[in-house]
């Protein structure tokens, strides 16, 4: 086949959905018009700990138009069998147990939205609260390792000897804050039974999972649920798990024996949608004079809930960033009284890397060494944290082009020694680097006697693009314009793919895309080699190629014959394939799997009024091939944006007593608005990596969040001479 991906990949090729978009045509969970829909919805605790008392829900069941209210007291039993491996740290109304702030205890369903709205805010409910505590701060001393991590201590060589022999050293405690996912689409489901079977429209990062989950909650064969995800706004690790909302979603439509549509209010998403929690992580770095790292101490500590497992580690950065030969890395968890928190883009990685980076700058600082240049003293030539090689690193490259066109040479070392106008002006620089994963996915090709392909596999676009880049792939390995691709994704009824996360789509689906293709052009020339008295019946399969809308004779320019009359031949009249796709495991075991990257910062503080502004922006990155460089660079620059309201203005804020978020919404919830970013630019290191997948693809999804928010503490240092080690940066501790 053709395997030359040229036409296409590589292009900056417009969003294929784009036109759906922006027209209001693309339709999201709850945007599916149907006959009889009833409207869902959630009413939400008002305590973060203890037992509801009583319920009254006869005000809220008088209101017409209302057609039920379940909470616990008449909610059927979830799972109906037990079912030892069910996940009950949903909380679907099975008790009257509250065990964090917004969790939800009913659900009012009528006729309109404002209808069930009005009659959510009638139920009367008495609590009983316990006391809470929700403080990492004053916990540390009870971090333990997280369940089902017995152990997460991690050491290479000899700590202690590395930090005798060192001549100097950074201990440092950084702190990063809860932080919300804050996609644009909140949560929604659409769910319509139809006698046993199911059918939702979910706004989910992972339709598989979802499947699965409800599932297993009403009790059904996988197969009995259909899980639709056409279009996504956003989800960033939110949405790749099924939360209550959605479970609770199904069972009023149970009940009410409706189609009915829930959709989680801006507020109401933080409660039970996950988040990432806050984390303290004590730093020892040491070096020989010259800058050399002699020994490395990596302690993350992140809160958890109290019913059941997550854990954010940030310390697993230190064990293969930088060469140095004693490292010790450990993770543990605070168990408090808050909802479950979640993977959000780059767990662990993220707030790991804030602190690995400004250690490292604050380790420069001490040497009075440039950042840049003691990062290329501790540059690591293999994964030391496995002793593996890397299967591919521009690492050097990333530095070397964004340090360029950054003007990172005209950088003053002395902090507070650069200045535009009445601001102090400062430059600051991070690594960053995420895993290049892959999992199977399957994939579906129908040629069509119309000479167009139809290919689909049940994998998400998140909003990164994904439509567009599998439209690219297909088309040039198939040899058709985009125009004659269609490219479906989003329905469990399609061949299974994973979930869309760990940036790991492109490399993926992308590789099942090109693979099925792949099947397909060999199915056609084995049709066309047995064939007599055709232009092909004298050559091999290894001698035709697909081009130019159809097979061809790879040498002869214009030898061949189109798909629309090779398929006319075919008994079928069309050419269907199916197929799963996996990674060679043995073969990607013997390597260590990475995108890289580097951003440098520049900030302006006023020092009189402690307010930053970040005023330049630049990305490098290498992540093997970048199939579009307009959405790869898109996803860059959301990374960034990420980053700058990590480093300057997010932060999830409990209020101690009664463990309630006290900035549930927009308006408190600190973003990044268009004010606040600057010109972003972003850089693709050619690179070239031959084990990752076919397609030499690493994933751009994440790697862009990593290191920003260190780039910008290290900017403001170097403007202020101030080394603020709790995220995020506000004017009120640079004026103390
Ligand atoms: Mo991401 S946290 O893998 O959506």
């Amino acid at each position: 086949m053709n395997s030359k991906l040229e036409k296409n990949v590589g292009k900056a090729v417009d969003r294929v959905d784009g036109r759906l978009k922006v027209t209001g045509l693309a339709k999201y969970a709850a945007e599916y018009p149907k006959d009889n829909l009833a409207h869902a919805f959630l009413v939400q605790s008002t305590i973060s700990s203890g037992k509801i008392k009583s319920i009254d829900s006869s005000r809220a069941e008088a209101v017409t138009g209302v057609i039920a209210v379940i909470t616990y007291k008449n909610a059927p039993k979830l799972p109906p069998k037990n079912n030892a491996n069910f996940d009950d740290s949903l909380h679907l109304l099975q008790s009257n147990e509250i065990f964090h702030d917004r969790q939800n205890i009913g659900v009012v369903v009528a006729e309109t939205l404002e209808t069930a709205r009005y009659a959510a805010s009638l139920l009367q409910v008495e609590y009983s609260k316990k006391a809470v505590d929700v403080d990492l701060a004053k916990n540390l001393s009870k971090a333990k390792y997280a369940e089902g991590k017995k152990n997460s201590l991690k050491t290479r060589g000899d700590f202690q000897n590395g930090l005798a022999s060192a001549d100097v050293k950074i201990e440092s405690t950084y702190v990063t804050p809860a932080e919300m996912h804050s996609m644009m689409e909140p949560h929604a489901t659409t769910a319509e039974w139809d006698g046993n079977n199911l059918h939702i429209w979910e706004s989910t990062q992972a339709i598989f999972n979802t499947r699965n989950k409800v599932a297993k909650a009403f009790g059904l064969a996988a197969a009995k649920v259909r899980v639709s995800t056409e279009f996504l706004g956003g989800g960033f690790g939110s949405k790749l798990e099924c939360w209550s909302g959605t479970i609770l979603a199904v069972l009023a439509a149970k009940m009410t024996q409706r189609p009915v549509r829930l959709a989680l209010t801006r507020e109401q998403t933080y409660g039970n949608t996950g988040n990432r929690p806050q984390t303290v992580q004590n730093l020892i770095y040491a070096a020989d004079k010259k800058g050399k790292l002699t020994a490395i101490k990596h302690e993350c500590i992140s809160e958890n809930c109290r019913f059941t497992d997550f854990s954010e580690d940030g310390s697993t950065v230190s064990t293969h960033l930088y060469s140095c030969p004693n490292v010790v890395t450990e993770s543990k968890v605070v168990a408090l009284d808050i909802s479950k928190p979640i993977w959000m883009r780059a767990p662990g990685d993220c707030p790991g890397m804030y602190a690995v980076e400004c250690a490292m700058d604050e380790l420069a600082h001490t040497l009075k060494m440039d950042p840049l240049e003691i990062r290329l003293l501790n540059y690591s030539e293999k994964d030391e944290s496995c002793d593996l090689p890397w299967s591919s690193k521009s690492l050097k490259q990333c530095y070397e082009q964004g340090a360029k066109l950054f003007g990172w040479n005209e950088r003053k070392l002395e902090p507070s020694s650069m200045k535009y106008h009445n601001k102090l002006v400062g430059w600051g620089m991070s690594s960053a680097m995420h895993g290049a994963y892959r999992m199977e996915a399957g994939a579906k090709l129908v040629l069509k006697e119309d000479g167009s392909v139809t290919i689909s596999s049940g994998t998400q676009d998140i909003g990164t693009g994904t439509y567009t880049i599998m439209t690219q792939i297909a088309a040039d390995a198939l040899g058709l314009p985009l125009e004659k691709v269609r490219f479906e994704l989003g329905d469990t009824n399609m061949p299974e793919a994973p979930l869309s996360g760990g940036s790991m789509t492109a490399a993926t689906a992308g590789s099942a895309v090109h693979g099925i293709c792949h099947n397909a052009i060999e199915k056609l020339k084995e049709f066309l080699v047995q064939e007599k008295g055709t232009i092909f019946s004298d050559a091999n399969k290894g001698e035709l190629c697909a081009r130019n809308e159809g097979i061809y004779l790879a040498s002869q320019e214009g030898k061949g014959e189109s798909y629309v009359s090779i398929l006319k031949r075919l008994p079928e009249k069309q050419l269907l394939v199916e197929a799963k796709f996996s990674p060679d495991s043995k073969q990607l075991d013997k390597y260590s799997k990475y995108s890289f990257g580097a951003h440098f910062a520049e900030v302006m503080v006023d020092a009189e009024l402690g307010i930053v502004r970040v005023t330049r922006f630049v990305s490098a990155i290498s992540a093997g091939k970048i199939i579009n460089p307009k959405t790869a660079a898109n996803q860059i620059k959301g990374g960034v944006i990420f980053g700058i309201g990590m480093a300057l203005t997010e932060a999830l804020l409990r209020d101690e007593k009664t463990g309630r978020t006290i900035n549930a919404d927009l308006g408190e919830y600190h973003l990044p608005v268009h004010a606040d970013i600057p010109n972003i630019e972003v850089v693709f290191v050619d690179e070239k990596d031959d084990v990752v997948n076919p397609l030499g693809v690493k994933g751009v999804g994440e790697i862009a969040v990593i290191g920003v928010a260190a780039a910008i503490a290290n900017a403001i240092f170097h403007a202020t001479g101030k080394r603020v080690r709790e995220l995020p940066i506000t004017l009120d501790k640079l004026l103390t």
